[in-house]
């Protein structure tokens, strides 16, 4: 592979490098069909696991492992802070999201989020992190990503990545993504808006277009390249308290990078980048993109 991204960032050329041609490995074995079988085991975060899952990790661990500014990596697959060396970033990793999708073909992805100062599990917050984005496994093999301020978006060819700046911000569409199974034990306050979103007899120019993978990163590159609104809200039903989504290695990156592109993020509260991290794999109920549609989400949970 040949990585010629350069960061802003002192000492994160090497992380780019693992992670790039980590994901090139991945993508590869996808393409081949490795690894797709139904699940036989569930991992840290009690999430059903396919042979790819546990693939995509070693990958991304084995290529972080070589570079001594990683810290620590802390992976879905993995439970806790697993220790590189002494250098100053950490890494955040779900190495393969939307497996479930990519069995039936849908696009799936990893997802990162590089921190600093980063020494234990709260640590691995929206105040520390200096980098978040993903890979898309899809047609192609691509990646979005904000390195500190600056948005990129990329494409590999083959043999060499193309990676270019994203400029003009984050575009606007009519579209939420979203899994509305739990509807009826949602909150009011977002059954009331859900509802208002979906009012066609309620005057709105521009009705709202529903889209949903069932994977993150596909959504989340819809919106990239269009706008519109991210949502996994909790749901008053067991397992659903919180959401589904994780907040160190799901919300702060995808936060992070909606931000930079000019959008928000909230957990229905506050920003995405001010939950307090408790344990590195807490859910959180997660809401990303346009401003306008997160201040009314967070509008309508006020009224
Ligand atoms: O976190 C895993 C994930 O597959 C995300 O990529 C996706 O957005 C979500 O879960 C899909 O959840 P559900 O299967 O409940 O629609």
């Amino acid at each position: 592979m040949s990585q010629s991204f350069q960061s802003q960032l002192e000492n994160m050329d090497g992380i780019y490098a693992a992670l790039f041609s980590a994901a090139e490995e991945i993508y590869a074995e996808l393409k081949k069909g490795v690894g797709l079988k139904f699940a036989t085991s569930s991992n840290e975060s009690g999430d059903d696991q396919i042979e790819m899952d546990v693939i995509a990790d070693e990958a991304f661990f084995n290529a972080l492992k070589e570079d001594g500014n990683v810290r620590y990596v802390v992976s879905e697959e993995r439970p806790g802070l697993n220790k590189i060396s002494d250098g100053p970033y950490s890494v955040a990793l779900d190495p393969l999201d939307g497996s479930k999708s990519a069995l039936v073909g849908i696009p799936s992805g990893a997802i990162f989020a590089i921190f600093e100062n980063a020494e234990t599990a709260p640590d691995f917050n929206g105040k520390n992190i200096v980098s978040g984005g993903f890979f898309v496994f899809g047609m192609n093999l691509e990646v979005y990503f904000a390195d500190g301020d600056k948005v990129y978006g990329g494409i590999f060819d083959g043999s060499d990545w193309s990676v270019l700046p994203i400029e003009g911000g984050l575009p606007s569409a009519e579209i939420l993504s979203i899994n509305a199974q739990n509807q009826t034990v949602w909150d009011e306050w977002l059954q009331r808006h859900y509802a208002c979103l979906f009012d066609t007899k309620g005057g709105r120019e521009k009705p709202q277009n529903m889209r949903w993978y069932a994977s993150m990163v596909a959504d989340m590159k819809r919106m990239v390249l269009q706008g519109g609104l991210f949502a996994y809200p909790s749901a008053n039903i067991k397992g659903y308290e919180e959401g589904k989504l994780r907040l160190v290695y799901e919300a702060i990156p995808m936060a992070f990078l909606i931000k930079a592109m000019g959008g928000s993020s909230t957990d229905g509260e506050r920003s995405l980048l001010e939950v307090p991290v408790e344990t590195l794999h807490q859910k959180t109920p997660v809401f990303i993109g346009e401003k306008a549609k997160i201040d009314a989400v967070e509008a309508a949970r006020k009224a």
